[in-house]
């Protein structure tokens, strides 16, 4: 019993805090019986025709699956039953007026999404500069590149070139930094009574944009249950590491994030490489890449890559910027954040 009880609640940790699915898939993951329900529905309506109908069974624009889809969608055929029982118990009230607007595509389609709308999308800057490195020449900026270099070890020898679930795992890492930062500079703004000089909100927009990243991985990978666990672990000790450096040295903080932005261009480099020599299938892009990037319908993963690694590139540049600005003596909130562009 006991041991049923550990289990479980291991479990749910591990399960917890996905929040970012696309309408289908969230209701998917509490109770897709329901997603079953609408999908009917469209049907009967004679609504979007089969290009929707695909889009809304699986978050995979239309072509061959991966087999972590197709097992992901038998999995909720399986429970359907399960969870149309508790559908029956399940009522959400619009007391509150809480209920969303009819939001459409610019082609008129319905917009899918709950965890992003049309204003948060946007096409990536590709003609960014991948190769611009900060040459370490002070001694925190020495401390900060061999810290990075030394992170990077272990995670050559855990994941090697399996560059999916690598990606996958390292987002999971990248999306802390620009919510701590946030999170921090938020607070001195209540403290001093001071603008931010919209350092806030280019952190915050940081971090969400690395969560994308990872929501679209996940639907190429799916993660082990190792793999769950070791996230876990490595959010609980990054987040508080980050948390202390980023209180005692700002500077040093967007430092490290500057050159771990340089890995992370170095890792999505190779893993082009990997599908450009066919070791990596180019499968269709997952369909939330398609709406976040506005990517063309027919887009790939080797298109989701190349923005994800030019988003990669400008994290880069906005951390090292950070970064000079405290070694110049100053404070974020003198240089005019670099918002709107994630
Ligand atoms: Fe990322
Ligand atoms: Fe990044």
């Amino acid at each position: 019993m006991n041991r049923f009880v550990a289990r479980t609640l291991i479990r749910s940790i591990i399960d917890g805090g996905n929040h970012c699915r696309h309408e289908i898939s969230t209701a998917a993951m509490e109770n897709p019986w329901k997603i079953v329900g609408l999908l009917r529905t469209y049907q009967k309506v004679g609504g979007p025709g089969g290009f929707y109908w695909t889009r809304t069974m699986s978050s995979v624009t239309p072509g061959p699956m991966t087999s972590s889809v197709a097992e992901k969608e038998e999995r909720v055929e399986e429970k359907g039953e399960e969870w149309k029982k508790s559908d029956q118990t399940t009522m959400v009230s619009s007391y509150w007026g809480m209920s969303r607007q009819k939001i459409k595509r610019a082609d008129g389609t319905d917009w899918p999404w709950n965890c992003f709308m049309p204003w948060d999308t946007y096409e990536a800057n590709l003609s960014i500069d991948l190769t611009k490195h900060h040459v370490p020449k002070a001694f925190l900026d020495k401390f900060a590149y061999r810290t990075v270099k030394l992170l990077r070890i272990p995670t050559d020898i855990f994941f090697q070139r399996r560059y999916g679930c690598r990606a996958m795992m390292l987002e999971t890492v990248a999306a802390v930094p620009g919510m701590v930062g946030g999170m921090l500079l938020h607070l001195k703004s209540l403290r001093k009574f001071q603008h931010s000089g919209g350092w806030i909100k280019a952190l915050l927009e940081e971090a969400e944009n690395e969560r994308m990243h990872l929501m679209t991985m996940v639907e190429l990978v799916e993660p082990k249950w190792y793999e769950r666990l070791l996230v876990l672990t490595v959010q609980g000790v990054f987040f508080n590491a980050f948390f202390v450096v980023y209180v005692l040295s700002p500077k040093l903080a967007h430092r490290i994030v500057g050159y771990l932005e340089e890995e992370a261009i170095h890792s999505y480099t190779e893993y082009l490489k990997d599908i450009d020599s066919g070791a990596i299938k180019n499968v269709p892009a997952p369909a939330i890449a398609v709406d976040y990037w506005r990517l063309p319908k027919d887009a790939t993963l080797k298109d989701v890559i190349t923005v994800i690694r030019a988003d990669e590139a400008h994290h880069r540049d906005v951390n090292h910027f950070a970064a000079d600005i405290h070694f110049q003596g100053k404070e974020l909130s003198d240089a005019p954040a670099p918002l709107d562009y994630h």
